[in-house]
């Protein structure tokens, strides 16, 4: 096979910045420690990235804690603060060529989904939070008694904010947002994988007027600059996504200090296709469902449930447009597939293809690697899979489908709900009674009906059991950055 990408990227986006962001100033790590971050497509080193550590974050909360406890930030009007937030959104419009470059470099999604996805989606949220900023207000209440009774509705703090990589940009968006609306601080983690996009936008934050110290950006690894956020007694407040492991650890260490936590983790989202159902739409969801971003989506529709009746025709036709996907370099406006972001995924999703062929289940197309460099993996379908396979237990987080079969609809939403997780499901059928039914009994956060992957900055999206805690987006994701005070004044 051959080399899906052959030329080193001399005419890559530029790389700005590569250090820490503190309290307004880009600083080396205070161990002088760095660490590589790669292109996926090549392999190749692009860029060193100061290494922060529990030092480094410690001088971020404190920059964080002063610009809370003292700074303008959330004292300034509330309308200042979201016409600030929609700077940074037209900064970031006005770059999104380079930014969209620089994301797909670094992550390895093709940059045209970067450019007409990720960024869009990331405009779109900023912009949803810069017109809650103002909107933030409590209530009065009748209470018994002379009293007048009213609330008021604060930030939290300082935000300490952990995020994965393979929505660089997305996720900071979702957590900035809200946090910024609500007059919080920031102490932000970008993945080790994908640092590059996040500190760009600090930049650009910086020059859309956020005051210093209100957002600090500390690149590092897990155990090291994550594990020093979540245990920091200045930090009020954890926000993260990525996975579940990683969750218990960050859960049981920020207890000592009760902090407030918000998980947005993974997923196993059944996506259940009835006979009834427009075939080309579900075949087409099916499809988007496994493989948007390589298959690295907490929300992947992994399971795909298909009724007897249907099942042979609609998985040939499945397994054919997964055949016609062009994986490919990044940055060939006609890729559909890049590489998955680094060997560890790569490795981890081939022994699920390993795992699958050993439990029996059968690899109806896919299953290898495209080329020899770079870590690109064939779109992979598996039929005949029964529902104890690792295959259809466990999240992949790659371009690997399984097919499972049903024929009762009490059966399908029993199989549908036997899972840890419970982030996100979909459902294809004409029948509107059904599709309410089927939409109200599954156990998930989302519920996509005739449609997949359809996210809004204004509809919440989180996930029911394993798959977290709290909700994102909406009114319902500006809540995790609030405390609600209760003021009672005597009027006698
Ligand atoms: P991870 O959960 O270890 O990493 C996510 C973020 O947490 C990164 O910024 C990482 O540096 C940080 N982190 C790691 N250990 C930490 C610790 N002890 N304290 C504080 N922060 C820590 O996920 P990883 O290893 O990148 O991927 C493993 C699997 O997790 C994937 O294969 C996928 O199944 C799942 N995942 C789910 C995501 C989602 O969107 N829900 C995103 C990324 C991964
Ligand atoms: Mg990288």
């Amino acid at each position: 096979m051959s080399t899906v990408v052959t030329e080193r990227r001399s005419q890559g986006p530029p790389i700005r910045q590569t250090q820490l962001f503190i309290d307004g100033q880009w600083t080396p790590s205070r161990s002088g420690n760095t660490f590589t971050t790669i292109d996926p497509a090549t392999e190749e080193v692009i860029a060193q990235v100061a290494e922060g550590d529990a030092a480094d974050v410690e001088m971020a909360v404190r920059a964080a804690r002063r610009a809370f406890d003292d700074g303008p930030w959330p004292r300034m009007n509330a309308r200042e603060r979201g016409r600030i937030m929609l700077r940074l959104a037209d900064l970031i419009e006005a770059e999104i060529d380079e930014l969209a470059a620089l994301e797909a470099l670094d992550n390895g999604k093709p940059v045209r989904d970067a450019r007409t996805g990720d960024i869009p989606l990331a405009l779109d949220c900023l912009r949803y939070y810069a017109g809650w900023a103002d909107k933030i207000h409590g209530q009065t209440i009748p209470i018994n008694g002379d009293y007048f009774c009213y609330t008021r509705r604060e930030p939290v703090g300082v935000a300490g904010q952990i995020i994965p990589w393979n929505f660089p940009i997305l996720m900071v968006a979702w957590k900035w947002g809200p946090a910024l609306a609500a007059g919080c601080t920031i102490v932000m983690k970008p993945a080790e994988q994908t640092p590059l996009t996040c500190l760009r936008l600090a930049r650009l934050a910086q020059e859309a007027g956020v005051p210093d110290g209100v957002i600090n950006v500390v690149p590092g690894y897990g155990p090291t600059a994550g594990a020093a956020i979540v245990r920091h007694p200045g930090i009020d407040k954890v926000a993260f996504t990525g996975s579940g492991e990683t969750a218990q650890v960050i859960m049981r260490q920020a207890a000592d200090h009760l902090k407030r936590l918000t998980f947005e983790l993974g997923g196993k989202s059944p996506n259940i296709v009835f006979a009834d159902a427009d075939l080309d739409a579900a075949a087409a969801g099916a499809h988007v469902g496994i493989y948007l971003n390589q298959g690295q989506c907490c929300c992947a529709g992994s399971r795909l449930f298909v009724e007897d009746r249907i099942h042979d025709a609609f998985v040939e036709r499945v397994v054919a447009e997964s055949r016609s996907r062009r994986v490919g370099d990044p940055f060939d406006p006609a890729t559909q597939q890049g590489p998955q972001v680094d060997r560890a995924q790569f490795d981890k999703i081939m022994g699920y293809v390993e795992a699958g062929r050993r439990e029996g289940a059968t690899l109806a197309t896919g299953g290898g690697r495209v080329g020899e460099r770079g870590f690109f993996i064939e779109p992979t379908v598996f039929t005949n899979v029964r529902d104890e396979m690792a295959i259809a237990r466990e999240e992949i987080f790659g371009p690997v489908l399984s097919v499972l079969r049903f024929s009762d609809v009490d059966e399908l939403i029993r199989r549908a709900n036997a899972t840890s997780f419970g982030l996100a499901a979909a459902v294809w059928t004409r029948d509107v009674a059904r599709a309410h039914d089927v939409a109200r009994r599954l156990r998930a956060g989302t519920v996509w009906v005739n449609c997949y992957d359809v996210f809004d900055a204004a509809a919440p999206f989180g996930g029911f059991k394993q798959s977290g805690f709290g909700r994102e987006l909406g009114e319902k994701g500006l809540e995790p950055y609030l405390e609600h005070k209760t003021v009672t004044v005597s009027l006698a």
